[in-house]
């Protein structure tokens, strides 16, 4: 059931349902932690769902079978992500904490199931964060702005990757494209022509912590030649902000191939993001890149439409798990 804003505060509903979709970053990953700007979509082809029912049995259940979890709140350690996000909404509401076992009353049980794969750059541990606080706070009636939402998934990404930008809790708490630099104020985008991406999946974990504290030493090794590399990102994010809000879709291409040699060079690529990144190209992609973290997870090809099934075929065809193709410019709200 959606959310009603038309509740009072603290009234209760049978069940609420609520979903929060993947995301990829187009531009601008690993600068955005040194200040840069960044940008990044949602996806809204995969997606985290999470269902709050009351249930007979007191305190709070939680049932997430895709990672076979099923557990008492209080059994998990209190710096689980899942245990930590269900605790920051009662603090956030100024609730006591929720009752444990044996307390009397009512419970409720959480379950949260996502098509998001983890660990590849798409945003599971954030959408998974998100979908829970918004059917909680819908459960409870309670319901609060998306940038105090986006704040508690924040404090829960810490747990996940350490250092976080917080782009990953912005882009999917408002579910558009947003450009982003790290603790401003967030910008939505205005896309002035839709353009289409194909997803690529390695099928291999990203460790974005690691990444992210390897790209660490080297800037510590080599500063100078580090904040170019940044600098250089910062001047293509804000290119490709102009041409994608002025709807000059044929500029972007080029940007894309020029941001994946510069993170090639912070060496957060891999062979195998390289080889998708090279068969997107001669398969016809107007540019192609790594997302994210890097190592593993997922590349991005920009395409022209009618390539896109024939450039998700070869990427199959040379290794990809799997591919998505999403048009960015068509925003669609789950959960509105
Ligand atoms: O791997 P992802 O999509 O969670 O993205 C990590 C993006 C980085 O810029 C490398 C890190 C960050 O916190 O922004």
């Amino acid at each position: 059931m959606p959310p009603n804003s038309q509740l009072a505060p603290h009234t209760p509903h049978p069940a609420t349902r609520c979903s929060a979709p993947g995301k990829i970053i187009l531009f601008g990953e690993h600068a955005v932690v040194y200040g840069r700007p960044a940008l990044a979509v949602p996806v809204t082809q995969v997606q985290a769902t999470a269902t709050v029912t009351a249930s007979p049995r007191p305190g709070i259940f939680i049932e997430a079978p895709d990672i076979s979890l099923f557990s008492d709140l209080y059994s998990l350690p209190s710096d689980h992500p899942l245990a930590a996000v269900i605790q920051s909404v009662f603090s956030a509401l100024n609730l006591p904490s929720p009752p444990g076992r044996g307390a009397g009353g009512e419970g409720l049980a959480i379950h949260i199931s996502s098509t998001i794969p983890v660990a590849s750059g798409l945003g599971s541990g954030a959408a998974a964060s998100i979908a829970i606080i918004r059917a909680l706070l819908a459960y409870i009636g309670h319901p609060l702005p998306d940038e105090r939402i986006s704040a508690l998934a924040y404090e829960v990404e810490k747990l996940h990757h350490g250092t976080p930008s917080g782009i990953d809790n912005t882009v999917i708490t408002f579910a558009k494209p947003v450009y982003f630099i790290k603790s401003q104020p967030i910008e939505t985008l205005h896309v002035g022509a839709p353009f289409t991406i194909v997803i690529g999946d390695t099928d291999i974990a990203s460790p974005t912590k690691e990444s992210v504290g390897d790209v660490r030493k080297l800037w510590q090794a080599e500063p100078e030649r580090f904040e170019k590399i940044f600098d250089a990102i910062g001047a293509i994010v804000n290119r490709a902000r102009r041409a994608i809000e002025n709807g000059e879709v044929s500029a972007l291409g080029p940007l894309v191939d020029e941001n994946h040699t510069l993170l090639r060079e912070m060496t957060v690529s891999s062979p195998e993001l390289d080889r998708l990144v090279e068969t997107a190209r001669r398969a016809g992609a107007d540019g192609a890149k790594l997302s994210g973290g890097g190592r593993g997870g997922n590349m991005i090809a920009l395409v022209k439409p009618e390539n896109a099934e024939k450039i998700s075929a070869a990427l199959l065809k040379s290794g990809a798990q799997r591919t998505i193709i999403t048009s960015v410019g068509t925003v669609e709200r789950l959960n509105g």
